[in-house]
């Protein structure tokens, strides 16, 4: 008896003096991370015609991509190869390009395109022509939100943070008094559900946001506020972008509930942080009833915990002009780093050898 309580002693001081949990999935992460902003180098292919994306992250993705020191004009020293094409680029003019880089080049076919990336929202769709397949299948695909379904696949694709306006963040969490706590709250467009949105007005315990809110930047102010009183975030995930925010709103240690009916695989940094144990999910459908269930079996140690992991990770969710070390746009650069591994060395050497 005595060597339990005495056990229990030291699994709760343990507790304690783990003060900074680790967000990440990988236990060496600074080390590869290290790694990667001393090595990585992409070779970005000129486009055939002018490229411009609409979506802020996508934009920021790629100009800082260029001017990036990751950016090498020499590609017998890159790891990855970046294919340059607007969104609107018809799925023709898309078999061309591939056809023209495979034709002319030798590096599309060391590797069939699993060392190429590309941006695109919408996802490439399947087609039967060989070059749009292989594009499909081993090319990296880069996007700025959740794609239609199919047109991600998880074990390669990529989902970029969203970006959204940081300058008036406090630079740190500050836990709120458990007095001032509400359970939950509810940005505008966050669940589009009308019954779960009705339900949410009502309840006493969420608070829910029921208009777009004023411009900022009189409000950003408050809605810091409101987010560092609740404890969860709730978003209802389907095929708007507004999920992504969760990268938002962990920062003022507000715990993401998603509420989904399928798996979630296209969440930002899904394959660097340990969403699992920073957010909770819960299947769509059981009303608002349904999500307090779950959300009351969170006790108050893992919440803090959870609240903690959600703060270490915030700054891998903001975009800065230049980018910063850790930052949104060095963070997806490790998440390609990651994937150096899927290169077929094999047919390189082959290659070499000819
Ligand atoms: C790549 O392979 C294809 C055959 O799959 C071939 O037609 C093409 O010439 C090769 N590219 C180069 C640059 O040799």
């Amino acid at each position: 008896m005595a060597s339990l309580i005495t056990f229990s002693l030291l699994l709760s001081l343990s507790l304690l003096a783990a003060a900074s949990p680790s967000p990440y999935l990988s236990p060496i992460f600074s080390r590869n991370y290290n790694a990667m902003s001393t090595t990585l180098k992409i070779f970005t292919y000129i486009p055939f015609k002018p490229v411009s994306f609409p979506s802020p992250a996508e934009s920021l993705f790629y100009k800082s991509l260029l001017d990036s020191p990751y950016s090498t004009h020499e590609p017998d020293h890159a790891h990855f190869f970046f294919i340059p094409f607007s969104p609107d680029t018809s799925t023709r003019s898309l078999a061309r390009l591939i056809r023209t880089l495979r034709s002319e080049l030798p590096y599309w076919n060391r590797t069939l395109g699993a060392d190429h990336f590309f941006l695109s929202s919408p996802g490439v769709r399947y087609a039967s022509d060989r070059n749009i397949v292989e594009l499909k299948k081993n090319a990296i695909q880069v996007s700025g939100g959740p794609v239609p379904v199919g047109n991600f696949i998880s074990h390669k694709d990529i989902t970029l943070p969203p970006v959204f306006d940081s300058s008036e963040f406090s630079s740190s969490w500050i836990p709120a008094p458990a007095t001032e706590r509400v359970l939950g709250f509810v940005g505008y467009g966050w669940v589009r559900d009308r019954v779960l949105v009705k339900e949410l007005i009502e309840d006493p315990e969420f608070f829910m946001e029921s208009e777009p809110p004023p411009p900022p930047p009189s409000e950003r102010r408050n809605y810091g506020e409101r987010l560092g009183k609740s404890d969860f975030c709730l978003f209802e995930y389907g095929g708007g972008g507004v999920v992504l925010r969760i990268g938002e709103v962990v920062r003022y240690g507000c715990v993401p509930v998603v509420i989904s009916d399928r798996p979630i695989q296209d969440l930002p940094l899904m394959d660097v942080l340990r969403w699992q144990d920073m957010a909770v999910f819960v299947n769509g459908g059981k009303g608002i009833e349904g999500v307090k269930r779950v959300l009351r079996r969170v006790d108050e140690e893992s919440l803090v915990k959870m609240k903690r992991l959600g703060a270490a990770a915030a700054q891998h969710f903001v975009w800065n002009s230049p980018p910063q070390p850790l930052d949104a746009f060095n963070t997806v650069a490790y998440q390609l780093w990651l994937r150096r591994h899927t290169i077929r060395y094999a047919e390189r050497k082959e290659w070499a050898q000819s």
